[in-house]
């Protein structure tokens, strides 16, 4: 990747992701270059090899040594007075074009990359990412700004069209209004800009209500886009707790729509909310959790297999949306399988994610430590046995605190502030609908199946309710389109991990409990957050 990255491709060109600026560089086709930060170049051959190549810089370095600022939490009757003020500024910014809009968003994807030693240190110092998923989800944020430029501006010019009599007919669409965006901690920064974006570029304005605990990584994007051009009218940061701020604004008469992506229970509470309120229907766009399976049978390179598994159960410490839970293997190949994953598991690196070295780093806070904890603890009550748990690196042990029969680990970081850490862990138990509830964490469940069983095993995933993401592992191709068809996942993945879902290329969504679609990075994603007038 070097190689290619120093011999063929200009460094400018290399500041820039999306697909379609490919076709500047002189990277031989089919090779096409997505981005370039901090050494990462995303490559997609014939659709799916992508690499992630992460490096440290001195201006990274420096920005590590900052202290995260949180912003003040806002009051609730400060919500009613902001809600007025977005609601005149909407008005404005609608009759805006649509392209002077989408020329703010992508200014704002150029001050995404000019600032990412900033932007990064803040992910890994707030969210306690590593330096290779901050770029990714650094990387994510700049595709969404991008990608949803080019979308507003082919899905929102007029449409004539011409009835049969001469009439002048035409669609056009605009904003609904004012879009409250509420969103999780564990994408901080990519799909909070996902949420806000895509409701700024179609006409609407925004009351952006972030995660709690990654207030100042929402901050420091409000801020890149007010400098970007977005009016302050327009957009405005709404800090403060889901139960106080967010059921503030939702509960609006002003709101015009909202983007919720978190808790499948919050997102039934916010369903709950809309639907009793007086006042206009309000659409609601959720993403939210899942219980992801991925289905290995005895044709499956185990290589491949176990490689896909440690990236996705375990990268991020397990907590994305997408993340495994539930590891299926064929009954024929799962020693081999489940051996080498053990073997995989001692390798990961647990610690503190400003080091380099880190695989796994600590969960978001103690509240999610003690959930995950009492989670695992059901999972044995329920008769699961441990299969393997990745050791502590001895360098976390000293000054550190364990709990709980090394399962879980406390310790302060450089600036002391608790790092609170679940080490991976993998159970075994006898058959899919035991497993009773998502653990956002790095906790896998493995069952085995028979062969012939196929159908059956599809049938009990979907009986679980989620569907966001699938994997499949097979050397048979009819067979990864079958279990694909049968499957009520949102996004299947074959022969590859199940995470990271690439803008424009993966739409990311599910259905059922993981969300009410429509995906996002995808085509149909800002159609949800416009009214169309004939
Ligand atoms: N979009 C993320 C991913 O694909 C989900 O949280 O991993």
């Amino acid at each position: 990747v070097h190689q290619l990255a120093n011999q063929h491709v200009a460094a400018e060109d290399l500041l820039v992701s999306p697909l379609w600026r490919a076709e500047e560089t002189a990277l031989p086709k089919p090779v096409e270059i997505y981005g370039h930060l901090h050494g990462e170049l995303r490559l997609n051959s014939q659709g799916m090899d992508m690499t992630y190549i992460a490096e440290r810089s001195p201006a990274l370095e420096a920005a590590l040594a900052l202290r995260v600022k949180t912003p003040e939490e806002i009051q609730v009757e400060e919500v009613d007075p902001l809600m007025h003020t977005l609601h005149a500024g909407q008005m404005r910014w609608d009759a805006v074009p649509v392209e002077r809009r989408a020329e703010i968003l992508a200014q704002a994807a150029e001050l995404l990359e000019t600032r990412q030693d900033k932007l990064l240190a803040l992910i890994m110092r707030e969210a306690h990412k590593t330096l290779a998923d901050a770029v990714a989800e650094l990387r994510e944020a700049v595709d969404f700004c991008r990608y949803y430029a080019i979308q507003a501006k082919a899905l929102m010019r007029k449409e004539a069209l011409p009835g049969p009599t001469g009439e002048a007919n035409s669609l056009s669409l605009r904003g609904r209004g004012v879009f409250v965006c509420i969103s999780p901690w564990n994408f901080p920064l990519a799909i909070f800009a996902g949420q806000v974006v895509a409701a700024l570029v179609t006409g609407n304005s925004v009351a952006a209500k972030p995660a709690e605990q990654t207030m100042a990584i929402a901050q420091a994007f409000v801020e890149l886009l007010w400098e970007a051009g977005v009016p302050r009218d327009v957009l405005a940061l709404m800090p403060g707790a889901g139960e106080t701020v967010g059921a503030a604004l939702v509960e609006h008469p002003l709101t015009g729509g909202v983007v919720f992506t978190g808790s499948t229970g919050v997102a039934r509470h916010i369903h709950q909310g809309l639907a009793a309120k007086e006042g206009p229907i309000v659409p609601l766009i959720a993403e939210t959790g899942g219980i992801n399976a991925m289905i290995v049978d005895s044709t499956a390179l185990a290589e491949q297999v176990v490689d896909a598994v440690i990236a996705s159960a375990f990268r991020s410490a397990g907590q994305r949306c997408s993340a495994l839970r539930l590891l299926c293997v064929q009954e024929e190949c799962a020693e081999e399988i489940l051996t080498m994953l053990k073997g995989a598991m001692q390798e990961l690196v647990i610690g503190p994610t400003i080091h380099y070295a880190t695989d796994v780093g600590p969960v978001i806070d103690v509240e999610a430590q003690t959930n995950i904890l009492a989670q695992i603890a059901r999972v044995e009550q329920g008769g699961g046995k441990l299969l393997a748990r990745c050791a502590w690196p001895p360098a976390l042990l000293e000054n550190a605190r364990v709990t709980d029969d090394s399962v879980a680990l406390t310790m302060q970081d450089d600036q002391q502030r608790n790092l609170h850490f679940v080490a991976p862990c993998a159970y075994a138990i006898t058959h899919v609908s035991q497993v009773r509830e998502e653990i956002f964490g790095p906790v896998l469940q493995v069952v085995t199946w028979k062969a012939g069983q196929i159908d059956a095993l599809v049938d009990a995933i979907n009986a679980l309710g989620f569907g966001l993401t699938l994997g499949v592992q097979t050397r048979i191709d009819g067979r990864a389109a079958h279990i694909a068809a049968r499957s009520r996942c949102g996004n299947v993945y074959v022969n590859r991990n199940m995470i990271g879902a690439v803008v424009g290329v993966q739409p990311f969504g599910g259905e059922g409990l993981s969300g009410t679609g429509p995906k996002a990075g995808g085509p149909h994603y800002l159609l949800r957050m416009v009214a169309e007038q004939t």
